[in-house]
């Protein structure tokens, strides 16, 4: 800042003509600096010019009429104006000087003591301070960003670190659940076949069968989420088609609960994936719209229901919405739902590993997924796709 050669802008705002005259005297005598000066007679076209005009500094008379300086000062701390007041006053007063202070006036001066000189440093230093004040504040600013910076780091670090473990803990899981599992499964196929008939055994061994495969699907959830290395089997896949595979799975169920299913300028585009997990994506993405559809007509809406699959291609990437018109997702679990192990189903019903999973492999192929919006009506999620 160079106050030697700068223009000043000086709000003065005091009842009395005379006085004006008097400062708008000693401001012209000063050599240094020019002061441009703004006089304003009353309590209000005060305040309005302090909210509403840009001055670097205010003179502010303590008898205002009614009101005194004290009062306006008050106004102007509430209101946050920045602009640094100096109050003026006739007669000294230890008081009333100690309670300008308080509130927030930068200065106090006494009119009887007032020469130019002594005003042109007050001005002047009074100038300074409040602008090494800005420069403070801007500082707190960006050391409070900063700070918001590590946080989020921080956090992410963490979750990074809580994927690490759960990879960790889900390889060996898979060796010491895996083969014995599959022993298990063998002999129960066998027994079902030797129970020819026995056909409540044969139903018995069914089960069995079934909840060893949904073991084996939990087991391989984890080992994709654990992956967190962009694969190596990437290719060009073809959407259409791995969309066709996987609406041939749900076709029967999707007419079982009378969902419509509404497809819109689906192609044959080709994206940086894998076509076995983006068949996963895609069903863990329509499993969860089928649920929350579910739940939705629990709560009372029978209407119709119905998902949409929408596609879009631009800037290189092919866009997939998948929108539904099921319950929603609340504002609270919204930033929960790619995170592991969140579900709000019950217990056999969700794992919460299905957008943890969908979220590690689309980003894994460079590409990613959001919830697009949400309402009590339903949800778009969004998944962005490479093109190949
Ligand atoms: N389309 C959707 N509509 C409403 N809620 C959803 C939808 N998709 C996901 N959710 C919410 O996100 C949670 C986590 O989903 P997910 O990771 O697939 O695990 P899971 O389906 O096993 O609960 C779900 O339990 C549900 O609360
Ligand atoms: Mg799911």
């Amino acid at each position: 800042m160079n106050l030697a050669i700068n223009q000043f802008r000086v709000l003065l705002i005091d009842d009395d003509e005379d006085e004006h005259f008097f400062i708008r005297d000693l401001l012209s005598d000063i050599k240094n600096s020019h002061f441009l000066l703004t006089w304003k007679s009353s309590y209000q076209s005060g305040l309005e010019s302090l909210k509403n005009e840009s001055h670097d500094v205010c003179l502010l008379d303590y008898r205002l009429g009614e009101y005194t300086g004290i009062d306006l000062l008050k106004k102007a701390q509430e209101l946050n104006i920045a602009c640094p007041i100096i109050i003026l006053t006739g007669q000294g007063d230890f008081e009333t000087d100690l309670q300008a202070m308080q509130i927030g006036a930068s200065e106090y001066i006494i009119k009887g003591q007032l020469t130019s000189p002594l005003l042109e440093r007050t001005l002047r230093y009074t100038i300074k301070q409040a602008m090494d004040m800005e420069d403070l504040k801007d500082q707190k600013e960006k050391y409070k960003k900063l700070l918001e910076e590590r946080t989020e780091m921080e956090s992410q670090i963490l979750m990074q670190d809580r994927m690490a473990s759960i990879g960790l803990l889900a390889s060996s899981l898979a060796h010491e659940i895996g083969t014995p599992m599959g022993v298990i499964r063998s002999r129960a196929e066998l027994a079902q076949k030797k129970a020819l008939d026995n056909k409540s055994l044969q139903q018995d061994m069914e089960t069995v069968i079934n909840q060893i495969d949904r073991i084996s699907k939990l087991v391989n959830s984890l080992l994709n989420l654990a992956r967190s290395k962009p694969s190596d089997y990437v290719t060009a896949v073809n959407v259409e088609q791995v969309i066709n595979d996987v609406l041939n799975l749900l076709k029967h169920e999707l007419d079982r609960k009378n969902i419509a299913l509404q497809i819109q300028k689906l192609q044959p585009y080709l994206v940086k994936s894998e076509s076995g997990p983006l068949g996963q994506v895609l069903l863990n993405l329509l499993v969860n719209a089928i649920h929350a559809i579910e739940d939705a007509k629990e709560h009372g809406r029978n209407d119709s229901h119905s998902i949409a699959l929408s596609f879009e291609e631009s800037n290189g990437l092919v866009t997939i919405l998948v929108t539904d018109t099921g319950c929603g997702i609340s504002q609270v679990n919204l930033n929960e739902v790619f995170k592991p192990f969140f579900t709000t189903k019950d217990i056999g019903h969700g794992t919460g590993l299905g957008l943890t999973t969908s979220y590690k492999l689309v980003q894994s192929w460079g590409g990613s997924i959001s919830v697009k919006q949400t309402s009590a009506l339903g949800t778009t999620f969004k998944i962005n796709l490479l093109k190949a």
